[in-house]
């Protein structure tokens, strides 16, 4: 077997155990290129995880496009949490609509309220969630394991593309014929946020286009982070 498909079939088997082990389970989807991997594994295979997104109000139109993308080519609705309406409008009341370019603690604040408070609705009652995080993508993910304890949460979380490189990614989205935002094709590797999301240049790193405008250490949104640590308490495998 090649690499390629010893880490396919890797992945495979610990989603098919995440389904059924870790009944109700569910499934964190950014609608970005590694997640549509996750999505096509995930239906293709009629594995019993959930599928959400959060949806902060402020992703691009074609993001928001691929949400009819997978329910065309899946026959499956994703289901949307969205921030609440009351603490936007006194975040932006406040602040203004794009305050998050002001400081690092403006950025968190939006993202808690955009994305972190929301993830917890998300979360509320399940035994484990799955990401599409990979080690490769940044300088705060080079740790990452397949299975992790997150205890903050008080779930497993799995992370089953954490030794997949993007060109696994690419190579499994080509072969498959999977749907994938037409962003990627327009410089942009890793997409969030539409103001917080900008296209890179060719050879930088893939998360440059991130907050393009904080340190590498700061970039991550809070999904994955508690009380300024990263939830990686406890390495299971
Ligand atoms: S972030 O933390 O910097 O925003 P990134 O875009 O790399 O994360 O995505 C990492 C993983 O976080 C995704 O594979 C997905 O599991 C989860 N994630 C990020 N954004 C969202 C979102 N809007 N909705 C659901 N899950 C998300
Ligand atoms: Fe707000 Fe930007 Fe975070 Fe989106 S990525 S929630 S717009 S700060």
């Amino acid at each position: 077997m090649s690499d390629f498909s010893s880490r396919l079939a890797d992945t495979l088997e610990t989603l098919r155990r995440i389904g059924s082990e870790f009944s109700p389970a569910v499934f964190a989807s950014s609608l970005a290129a590694e997640d549509m991997v996750l999505t096509d594994l995930i239906l293709r295979n009629k594995i019993a995880i959930g599928i959400f997104s959060l949806e902060t109000g402020r992703l691009h139109k074609e993001t928001l496009g691929m949400l009819d993308r997978i329910k065309e080519t899946y026959d499956t609705e994703i289901t949307l949490f969205k921030p609440e309406a009351a603490a936007v409008e006194n975040y932006i009341a406040q602040n203004g609509l794009n305050a998050f370019y002001d400081s690092v603690e403006m950025r968190k604040e939006c993202c808690r309220i955009r994305k972190v408070e929301p993830l917890n609705r998300a979360l509320a009652g399940k035994k484990a969630w799955v990401t599409g995080q990979r080690r490769a993508q940044s300088a705060t993910r080079t740790e990452l394991a397949v299975q992790e304890d997150d205890a903050a949460h008080g779930m497993q979380k799995f992370n089953p593309l954490a030794d997949w490189s993007e060109e696994d990614v690419w190579h499994y989205i080509r072969s498959n014929n999977v749907p994938y935002n037409p962003l990627h094709d327009k410089g942009y590797p890793s997409i969030g946020c539409e103001p917080c999301t900008r296209a890179i240049q060719p050879g930088e790193d893939v998360r440059a286009g991130r907050w393009w405008w904080e340190n590498p250490e700061s970039k991550e949104c809070g999904l994955h982070v508690v009380d300024g640590k990263l939830v990686r308490i406890k390495q299971v495998v």
